[in-house]
């Protein structure tokens, strides 16, 4: 049997080229040596938003129909929505009831929310819980690897201490450690340096138009020091240059030898980036279309795959209950 896969998305707006290059590209290639799960996260999205929760249903459909022209194969992969398997909450309870304070209070990516997220409120109990629900998700289905990001590795800390803690509190084996998978390639910056966010507005998403997408690479920041045509870059601090090089890597060398010998300008560079993105993200856009003109497929999938995710669920939980409860 292969092992299994789970990681999620909170849907919380488009898609856009960080998230590709992060998490998608790893959850496609996943599907060849996985059985993989792959979870909308809409109650996590609402602990992380509770008062503007109006928008997440739409998100997650948006969310769902960018996977499917990336690749996700709803055939091979299990695709759903987490709030149509209430179990999630059922282990999360069994789970709180284990997990000390301390664990969740010291845990580094909540303490860094805490300091920097200020526009919403998560001053609240079921935020400090977030890694919690995050635990259920995966031990619901005993997943064995985790594609995630690097902000994310303290929760799977936490998930790997409160199922070995449920293992022994229980005197139970229903759990096993799982481990994080972590994509090969670096981060991409978004358009103005810092991290590709839809909240810093410097994003490329998945479903830009060509005219879109020049335009917003045509406002890349480049090597602050390359004012003159004349003037060699510095392609290393460049923006433009790190999409070569997740776009592009054949051209990376040649890139590289123009900037820094003055060849070729910031503007003709950045048509020609333009021009990959574009045709790189042709037959994304193009599968997003098509799938975007049906949404009974959306909905066909969501509920083809809720009904294999409970399954797993219904079955996990039967486990817990006598454990905990005998
Ligand atoms: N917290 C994750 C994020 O914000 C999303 C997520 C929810 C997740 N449940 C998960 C990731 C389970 C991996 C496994 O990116
Ligand atoms: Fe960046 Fe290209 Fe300009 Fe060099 S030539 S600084 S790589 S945009």
């Amino acid at each position: 049997m292969m092992k299994a896969v789970f990681s999620g998305m909170r849907p919380t707006g488009k898609l856009h080229l960080g998230h590709l290059v992060g998490a998608l590209h790893n959850w496609v290639r996943l599907q060849e040596t996985y059985s993989c799960i792959y979870c909308v996260a809409d109650w996590h999205a609402l602990m992380g938003d509770y008062a503007d929760s109006g928008n997440i249903r739409t998100y997650g459909r948006e969310m769902v129909m960018d996977w499917l022209a990336c690749g996700i194969d709803p055939k091979r992969s299990i695709i759903f929505v987490q709030s149509d398997v209430p179990e999630h909450l059922e282990l999360q309870m069994f789970l709180s009831c284990l997990t000390p304070l301390g664990w969740l209070e010291r845990n580094p990516t909540y303490k860094e929310q805490m300091r920097e997220i200020t526009t919403r409120d998560i001053q609240t109990y079921a935020f400090l819980g977030y890694p919690v629900l995050q635990a259920a998700d995966i031990l619901l289905y005993k997943a064995h690897a985790v594609p995630i990001g690097e902000d994310q590795l303290p929760h799977l800390e936490l998930t790997r201490e409160i199922s070995r803690r449920f293992n022994t509190t229980y005197k139970a084996e229903i759990f096993h450690d799982c481990e994080g998978i972590l994509t090969p390639t670096p981060r991409l910056p978004g358009l103005d340096g810092r991290k590709m966010s839809k909240s810093y507005g410097n994003t490329i998403n998945l479903s830009d138009s060509p005219d879109e997408i020049l335009a917003k690479v045509k406002n890349t920041i480049t090597d602050p020091q390359r004012l003159r045509l004349k003037d060699p870059g510095h392609p290393d601090v460049c923006n433009v240059f790190s999409y070569y090089k997740a776009f592009v890597p054949a051209q990376e060398a040649a890139t590289r030898v123009w900037c820094e010998a003055a060849e070729k300008g910031c503007t003709d560079c950045k048509k020609i980036l333009a021009d990959e993105v574009i045709e790189f993200l042709r037959p994304i856009r193009e599968r997003r279309v098509k799938i975007a003109a049906d949404p009974g497929v959306i909905e066909a999938v969501l509920k083809d795959g809720a009904a294999r995710a409970r399954a797993i669920a219904v079955a996990t939980m039967q486990e817990v209950r006598k454990a905990v409860l005998r």
